[in-house]
């Protein structure tokens, strides 16, 4: 329109309100608000002359009248509330998109125009949303404004790996969702005349510290394994199904197997069997313990935790490594022998990590690095022998060996026994001899003796006898 034909309509306007008997109404200029869905605004209308009369109307019909007491139009919703209490402001609650639009408040022979547009953001997908998926955020209702977003630490969001801004800054994409990730995003709508937040509540299902962990543990220990959710599951309403599993494996390459499930809902809960060695907890909704008593070697390998809901599974897996040591020979080590004393991990020392045996307060010591899987020390020196697994000098675990020495005054005791055993034997031997040696000297003593005896008698006799001899000759 030319500058002529404006003025030709303005004197027309004037005269046509003149004709009706009207007051020529003042337009006050235009205000733009904006407002969320769901959320509440305030179109203001201020007007320092106090006033009797007030009209609002939305696309030039009357929504609501103010004159002694309130009248409703046509278009009245019972969203609308007007403010009569020093101003004429019309404040509107759980906004839809078909509020936006053009309003007027008329007040006195005043009007203000409110322009109102409103925004929304919506995600997709809606809802809780399972760790390592993608969430596409974006903001709708039009306008020319300017759109920004802050994460959940308040910070701008910018293009990276994990976020990628589309359609102009309109569209956020968030890819491999963490739990971490979880809180209020905001979106920022900012243009010249008006601004406005909106907050976007982000909850992810999923395991904290889902990074790889791993457990090192002395055999014959007792582990406790223990995936904590992110979430009290319970809390979820859209939640109707969970069935939590756990799974194992020894080596990177085997298949996962089942060791037990169960599944949990708002009633009830059942847990699986205790088994032998092992000791299941489910604590309030959001974290599963198993505790393995006594730890050997065939226990270790990989653990995991698998939740399954409606919508998908998340899972976290735990390697166990177990520490064990060994010495050949076992026993009291004699004094000229030699000990081998092994200490084996049943996976490779992590990086940045040392597995060695030292002499405890002595100077010795062995170790081996990350790639490989035990360290072996030969040595004479008994006492105690300590295996530690070390990363970045703090102690992980560690077993303690004892290497005893052999008693030497044993071969002493033998010697010594030994010899009085031969000393008495020979002093039986000789006491032996003795004695056999005096009886027989005294049986030949006693034989001569009876000899001697007999010859007597019988020289005795043969006296006798030449005597008789001689008496019968004489006589
Ligand atoms: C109008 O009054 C209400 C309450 O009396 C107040 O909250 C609001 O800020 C006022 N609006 C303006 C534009 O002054
Ligand atoms: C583990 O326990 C077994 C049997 O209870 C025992 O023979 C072995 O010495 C223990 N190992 C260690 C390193 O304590
Ligand atoms: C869950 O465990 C039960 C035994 O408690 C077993 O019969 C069932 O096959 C398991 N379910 C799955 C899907 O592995
Ligand atoms: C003990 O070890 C040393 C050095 O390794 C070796 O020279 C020696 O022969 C070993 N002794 C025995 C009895 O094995
Ligand atoms: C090592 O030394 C510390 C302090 O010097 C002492 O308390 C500890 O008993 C010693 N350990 C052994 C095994 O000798
Ligand atoms: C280090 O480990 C390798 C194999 O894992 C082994 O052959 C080597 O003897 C170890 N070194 C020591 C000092 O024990
Ligand atoms: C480990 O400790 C030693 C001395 O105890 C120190 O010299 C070294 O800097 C430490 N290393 C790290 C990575 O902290």
């Amino acid at each position: 329109m030319d500058p002529f034909s404006i003025m030709t309509n303005s004197i027309l306007a004037v005269f046509i309100v003149m004709q009706l008997g009207l007051i020529p109404i003042m337009a006050e200029g235009e205000t733009t608000v904006f407002g969320a869905v769901g959320e509440q605004v305030i179109l203001p209308c201020t007007d320092k002359s106090p006033s009797d009369k007030v009209t609002w109307k939305y696309n030039d019909r009357v929504v609501i009248q103010y004159l002694d007491r309130l009248l409703r139009g046509l278009n009245f919703k019972d969203r609308y509330e007007l403010n009569t209490q020093g101003n004429f402001s019309l404040k509107l609650s759980q906004l839809e998109h078909s509020d936006a639009g053009k309003y007027v408040c008329e007040v006195g022979s005043r009007i203000f125009k409110v322009e109102l547009q409103v925004f929304e953001v919506t995600g997709s997908p809606s809802g809780y949303l399972l760790q390592d998926k993608n969430l596409m955020l974006s903001i709708q209702g039009s306008s020319s404004a300017s759109v920004t977003w802050s994460n959940n630490r308040k910070d701008k969001v910018t293009a990276t790996q994990s976020t990628e801004l589309k359609n102009g800054g309109r569209t956020l994409q968030i890819h491999n969702l963490q739990v971490e990730d979880s809180g209020t995003w905001t979106c920022h709508i900012t243009s010249l005349p008006a601004k406005l937040d909106i907050p976007y509540k982000v909850l992810v299902i999923g395991f904290h510290n889902l990074k790889r962990e791993t457990l090192y543990e002395a055999v014959n220990s007792t582990v406790s394994i223990s995936y904590s959710l992110s979430t009290h599951l319970l809390q979820i309403r859209e939640l109707e199904y969970v069935r939590v599993a756990w799974e194992w494996k020894s080596k990177t390459d085997s298949k996962y197997q089942e060791k037990f499930n169960f599944s949990v809902t708002s009633k009830e809960l059942l847990l699986p069997n205790q088994m032998a060695n092992m000791q299941v907890t489910w604590k309030p909704s959001h974290t599963l313990e198993v505790k393995l008593s006594k730890v050997q070697v065939k226990d270790a390998g990989w653990y995991k935790c698998q939740l399954t809901v409606s919508r998908g599974h998340v899972e976290k897996a735990i390697h166990l490594v177990v520490m064990t040591v060994s010495a050949d020979p076992v026993g009291p080590l004699s004094k000229w022998a030699n000990v081998t004393l092994l200490c084996k991990l049943s996976a490779p020392i992590p990086p940045n990590a040392q597995l060695f045996w030292e002499h405890v307060n002595g100077t010795e010591k062995k170790l081996n690095m990350s790639g490989h899987n035990e360290v072996m020390v030969k040595t004479k020196t008994v006492g105690l022998w300590r295996c530690s697994l070390k990363v970045e000098n703090n102690t992980i675990t560690r077993i303690d060996y004892t290497v005893v020495k052999a008693a030497e005054w044993n071969v002493l005791i033998v010697v010594v026994v030994g010899l009085g055993a031969s000393i008495v034997l020979l002093l039986l031997a000789s006491l032996f001899i003795f004695i056999f040696t005096a009886r027989q000297r005294r049986r030949r003593r006693a034989e001569k003796m009876a000899q001697a005896r007999q010859d007597l008698i019988e020289r005795r006799i043969c006296q006798c006898q030449r005597q008789l001899k001689n008496d019968y000759s004489d006589a």
